[in-house]
């Protein structure tokens, strides 16, 4: 097993996440790994900042500071921001093509932030700054917000689609092959970098890379226009993980604006927006599963795979009582049926490769915001048990990027800045 720090105390795991991020701070904003990753991510940058403010208030303020340089003029806020050129990632700007000051890829990431500052706002000490740095984040997270459900999801269903995989962050997860496997594949060669860092065992295959690239080249055909893109792009799925995601942070963002007495003519539509999406969600519960799905809205297919992002609508707040105990019932049986929890995918399910990236491996990330989603519908034993096993891994494994569902194992970039947040945010 890599790295295992079960030696070190409490004390020592706190140094050891602080100096992870004090490591990976390229002045303002924070990688997530030095080589796979070079640049700041998008909810990365959320999380990790959420870190930051267990022991510097002003640092986490500035992380989403500096992510917000990279947003776009019609308010999208893009996955990766390249603000200083690094040679050890790929597909770096120029493959995306977007043309704005700063450079960025043309795609999001789940819209955890808003989320994030509510948190930092209640938990920090210093509330007169915290107002002052909020005064010019709340109008940025706000347009972003409206980005979504405008671009997103422009005939006003109440459901906003992602155009990428990776716009789910769960890049490689099994819930979206189907809907994958009908993207045409990109037409010219390319060189990973991402399997020069990694084993290629742990990472996605090149037939997903393929299509991956495809639809990074259709946007830029498209000159990044919202209505060209919504009516041809061959990938649109309704993602339950970014619909649960986006809805508890619109919820957070209003409440935020309320307890900072912040007015902005957009606060009532995103109102609007809430009541559209909890009368809308009905539509993707899926009997048969007892849960949420994703779908397919090019063939109107189900993503039928049962992966970790099926959970999140407890998170969202999105499910009826009598919805949320047959999803708890679901949860309750992963947390037991693998060593280690959560299993991104479920772990009866055969397309599990408990190493691979989302097709198996535990995220901490996402237990913490499947922990949060249980204490908010009262299943405290699931969420501190879940917790519990978050700590466990930390303690066998270290602050690696993600980990073996079935032996705990550090997998991917180690000395991981999320993990190392979470950890400090959640776990210490
Ligand atoms: C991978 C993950 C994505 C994350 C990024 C940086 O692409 O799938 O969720 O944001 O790495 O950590």
């Amino acid at each position: 097993m890599k790295s295992g720090f079960g030696m070190l105390n409490k004390e020592s795991m706190i140094k050891k996440a602080q100096e992870i991020l004090v490591e990976n701070d390229l002045g303002g904003y924070t990688i997530p790994t030095h080589g796979l990753y070079p640049f700041q991510w998008n909810w990365d940058a959320a999380i990790t900042a959420l870190g930051w403010a267990k022991f510097d208030e002003p640092r986490a303020w500035l992380e989403l500071v500096t992510l917000f340089k990279g947003q776009w003029d019609n308010g999208l806020l893009p996955h990766i921001v390249f603000h200083e050129h690094s040679d050890t990632y790929f597909p770096g700007a120029d493959v995306w093509g977007a043309v704005n000051e700063v450079k960025s890829s043309a795609i999001s990431q789940p819209p955890v932030l808003a989320t994030v500052a509510k948190i930092m706002f209640e938990e920090c000490l210093d509330k007169a700054n915290a107002k002052e740095e909020l005064n010019s984040l709340l109008p940025q997270i706000i347009d972003w917000h409206i980005w979504w459900y405008r671009d997103r999801d422009p005939e006003n269903t109440g459901l906003v689609v992602s155009y990428h995989p990776w716009e789910s962050g769960m890049d490689n997860s099994p819930a979206w092959d189907d809907a994958l496997d009908d993207v045409p594949v990109v037409d010219w060669e390319y060189t990973r970098l991402d399997t020069d860092h990694i084993d290629g065992d742990q990472r996605p295959h090149k037939s997903q890379y393929d299509r991956y690239l495809y639809l990074v080249d259709f946007y830029k055909k498209c000159q990044f226009d919202a209505k060209h893109m919504y009516e041809n792009c061959p990938y649109k799925v309704q993602d339950i993980s970014i619909i649960s995601i986006l809805h508890k942070a619109t919820k957070d963002l209003v409440e935020l604006c309320e307890l900072c007495e912040f007015d902005h003519p957009n606060v009532d539509t995103l109102k609007q927006k809430l009541v559209l999406t909890e009368s809308a969600i009905s539509t993707l519960w899926h009997e048969p599963s007892s849960s949420f799905l994703s779908k397919n809205t090019i063939n109107n297919q189900w993503c039928e795979e049962i992966t970790s992002a099926v959970l999140l609508p407890l998170y969202g707040e999105l499910a009826t009582k009598e919805q949320a105990q047959k999803i708890h019932t679901l949860l309750d049986e992963w947390v037991t049926a693998s060593p280690y929890a959560i299993a991104s995918t479920h772990p009866s399910s055969d397309k599990l490769e408990p190493k691979r990236y989302w097709r198996g491996p535990v995220w901490l990330h996402i237990n913490w915001m499947i922990a949060l989603g249980a204490e908010t519908y009262g299943f405290n034993k699931t969420s501190e048990e879940i917790q519990k096993k978050t700590a466990e891994l930390l303690n066998v494994a270290g602050f690696f990027e993600y980990f073996d569902c079935n032996t705990g194992e550090g997998c991917g970039g180690d000395d991981f800045s999320w993990t190392a947040a979470i950890a400090l945010h959640w776990i210490y």
